[in-house]
């Protein structure tokens, strides 16, 4: 080969692999992130679980074709069938290791391919010792609105499910008054024998071992937080309705100083929108509202993005990572993962900032 060939040849490939394969030593913001075989992570509105020594990511896998559905015709809602859940385990939270698909789809049941199965987050029951997924679980038009769980007794899976179904039936919030009981066209008081909506969710472990799930609730405008059993695979029937007309989606929870922090997004199905946070000193609330914490250009659409998680660096007190998704609509299984650090202002308001690329250290 010519001199002149062979380094063209290799400017080609330095830009190619330069693009493709960011340096691992740091987090690369939007960039297509290679697992340790190379491979794209697919873990997508997603959630981490730390657990002896070793962090474990599972998420949507999304591959395959973007359709738009007839039935999600009219908002625009496309979608990709469902794979199932996977989960990838690191011990640095840059090398991530594919662990696998923890929770296939299932042709004919609620797992069945043609459904929805959003937003797996993963918690661990140390009485039990098992691991509980909680997941977004819906029909193809999103009518079902319910939460799915499965459960293992590795977090690595397999995961074995449980059931699907809408939390709370047959129970007032804990915050209702006798008038809200009586609108009889609310979507809470509708819902109130078969259960509330459930759709965008998180759950979060407190201090106390407790658990909670918050959900996009009430068709979405109301978020619900409910307490779970002391086994983690159902709600107990007392829950709060918070931040109600203000449709948020996308839950991430966190505690901090004995605070306790959401931040959500706006509800624009896979378009991005201003990210919202809040604080409570109780989970039950008051939450106050803090506004957006993402600061700087773009902060309005959140960096192109939608948060999906906040979690808490392990060792390191109250450190923590914004974790999101930038959905491509139209081609969801090249969406990219936005991670950034969470910084508090002295009055604790939390604050993200845009970096093309930052080290975990
Ligand atoms: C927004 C939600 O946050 C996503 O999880 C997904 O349900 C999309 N809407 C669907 O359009």
């Amino acid at each position: 080969m010519k001199p002149i060939l062979f380094l063209l040849g290799l400017g080609v490939l330095t830009f190619a692999l330069g693009k493709e394969t960011p340096d691992l030593a740091e987090i690369h913001p939007g960039e297509i992130w290679p697992d340790t075989e190379g491979k794209p992570i697919n873990a997508h509105g997603g959630g981490i679980l730390f657990h002896e020594g070793t962090y474990y990511w599972y998420g949507e896998i999304k591959e395959g074709k973007t359709y738009l559905p007839e039935v999600n015709k009219s908002w625009g809602g496309t979608r990709v069938d469902v794979v199932g859940v996977s989960c990838y385990s690191s011990t640095d939270l840059l090398h991530w290791k594919n662990c696998g698909n923890v929770l296939p789809a299932v042709p004919s049941s609620d797992l069945d391919p043609k459904k929805v199965l959003e937003r797996p987050k993963c918690i661990y029951n140390a009485k039990t010792k098992k691991f509980v997924l909680w997941f977004h679980s819906d029909s193809m038009d999103y009518a079902a609105a319910s939460c799915g769980v499965a459960v293992s007794d590795q977090p690595t899976g397999p995961f074995i499910y449980q059931g699907s179904s809408r939390p709370n039936a047959n129970n007032w919030p804990i915050n209702i008054t006798d008038e809200e009981k009586k609108a009889a066209n609310s979507q809470l008081v509708k819902d109130f024998p078969i259960g509330q909506m459930a759709r965008d969710m998180t759950v979060f472990v407190d201090d106390d071992q407790k658990a909670y799930l918050f959900a996009a609730s009430e068709a979405n405008p109301t978020m619900q937080i409910s307490e779970l059993t002391d086994d983690y695979l159902k709600t107990t029937g007392k829950y709060a309705r918070v931040f109600q007309g203000r449709s948020m989606e996308a839950p991430a929870v966190f505690k901090r100083k004995g605070k306790y922090y959401l931040i959500a997004s706006g509800c624009t199905a896979w378009a991005p929108n201003a990210a919202r946070s809040a604080v409570a000193d109780s989970i039950w609330g008051p939450w106050k509202e803090l506004g957006n914490p993402c600061q700087g250009e773009t902060s309005e659409i959140s960096f192109n993005s939608q948060v999906t998680y906040a979690l808490p660096i392990s060792g390191q007190p109250d450190t923590f990572i914004f974790m999101a998704d930038r959905w491509i609509k139209d081609d969801l299984a090249d969406s990219r993962y936005i991670w950034l650090p969470i910084k508090f202002t002295n009055k604790g308001q939390p604050e993200i900032r845009w970096q093309d690329s930052w080290s975990i250290d």
